[in-house]
C-alpha cells in the first residue's frame, strides 16, 4: 500500500445511510470543502476526506485500499467476509465501530400461506436474495439444503413472479414485507451502520488521523446514548 498523508473515508452516496454517516462525521468536527453531492469531499478541518459511492462497493474500497475506512451496513461488511471465508481466504476488513444508526435486520421471509416451523421447512425451496454468501452461510450452519438465487433488486416480488419460493433480505419496518404478504420466518443477522477498516492499521499519518477519529466517533456515540 502507498503511504499517504490524508485519511480517505468511503460512504454512501445516496439511500438510507449516506445522510446519517454524513451528519456523524460532521458531529465529529470534520468539514469538508464540497457539496454533499459531489462524489469527492475535500477535508476541511483534518486531513480526512470522503468518497462518496455505492454502499456495496465499500468493502472492496477498503480490501484494496483505495479507502482507509467505509460507513456501510454491517449486512453488507458481513456478506463480504462470508464471501471471502466461502473462498477459504482471511477477510481483510474488519467491523471496527458499531454506529448505532440504520438498524435493521438480514431476515428469511416466506409466503404467507407457508408453513414454517424451522429452517427445515426450507429444504429444497429457492431463496432469493442479494447476500448469497450469508444466506447459504446460514443454511449450511443450520444444516437444510436450500437453493440460494441471487437477485440484485426488488427481491420482495420473486416469490410472487414464480422465480423463488422464499426470500433473505433486509427488513426495517416490516412494510416492504406486509405489502408483498411475505411474513419474516427467522432474523439471520442484526444489522446497524457500522464503521470499517482494513485489519491493519495504516503505519504512516493516517494511523494517527484514525485514532483520533475514533476518539471523536466515540465520544459522540456516548453523548448519543
Ligand atoms: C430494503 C430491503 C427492503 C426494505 C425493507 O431496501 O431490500 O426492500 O428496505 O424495509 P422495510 O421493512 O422498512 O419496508 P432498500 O429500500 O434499502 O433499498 P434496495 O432494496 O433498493 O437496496
Ligand atoms: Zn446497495
Ligand atoms: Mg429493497
Amino acid at each position: 500500500m502507498k503511504p499517504r498523508d490524508r485519511l480517505r473515508i468511503a460512504v454512501q452516496k445516496s439511500g438510507r445511510l449516506g445522510d446519517p454517516s454524513q451528519d456523524l462525521l460532521a458531529r465529529c468536527g470534520l468539514k469538508f470543502r464540497q457539496s454533499r453531492d459531489k462524489l469527492f469531499c475535500f477535508g476541511e478541518s483534518l486531513a480526512i476526506d470522503l468518497l462518496l459511492v455505492r454502499d456495496d462497493d465499500i468493502p472492496g474500497l477498503i480490501a484494496d485500499g483505495v479507502c482507509d475506512l467505509g460507513i456501510v451496513g454491517r449486512n453488507v461488511l458481513a456478506e463480504q467476509q462470508a464471501a471471502v471465508a466461502a473462498r477459504g481466504e482471511t477477510p481483510a476488513v474488519d467491523e471496527l465501530r458499531p454506529l448505532g444508526f440504520g438498524r435493521c435486520r438480514l431476515s428469511i421471509a416466506v409466503p404467507q400461506e407457508l408453513d414454517y416451523a424451522g429452517p427445515s421447512s426450507l429444504a429444497g425451496l429457492r431463496v432469493a436474495t442479494t447476500y448469497p454468501a450469508l444466506t447459504a452461510a446460514w443454511f449450511a450452519a443450520n444444516g437444510v439444503d436450500a437453493k440460494v438465487v441471487l437477485l440484485k433488486g426488488s427481491v420482495e416480488i420473486a416469490p410472487k413472479l414464480g422465480t423463488a419460493d422464499a426470500i433473505c433480505d433486509l427488513v426495517s419496518t416490516g412494510s416492504t414485507l406486509v405489502a408483498n404478504q411475505l411474513r419474516e420466518a427467522a432474523a439471520i443477522l442484526d444489522s446497524e451502520a457500522v464503521l470499517a477498516g482494513a485489519g491493519v492499521a495504516p503505519n504512516d499519518e493516517r494511523g494517527e488521523l484514525l485514532e483520533l477519529l475514533l476518539r471523536r466517533i466515540d465520544g459522540v456515540i456516548q453523548v448519543r446514548e
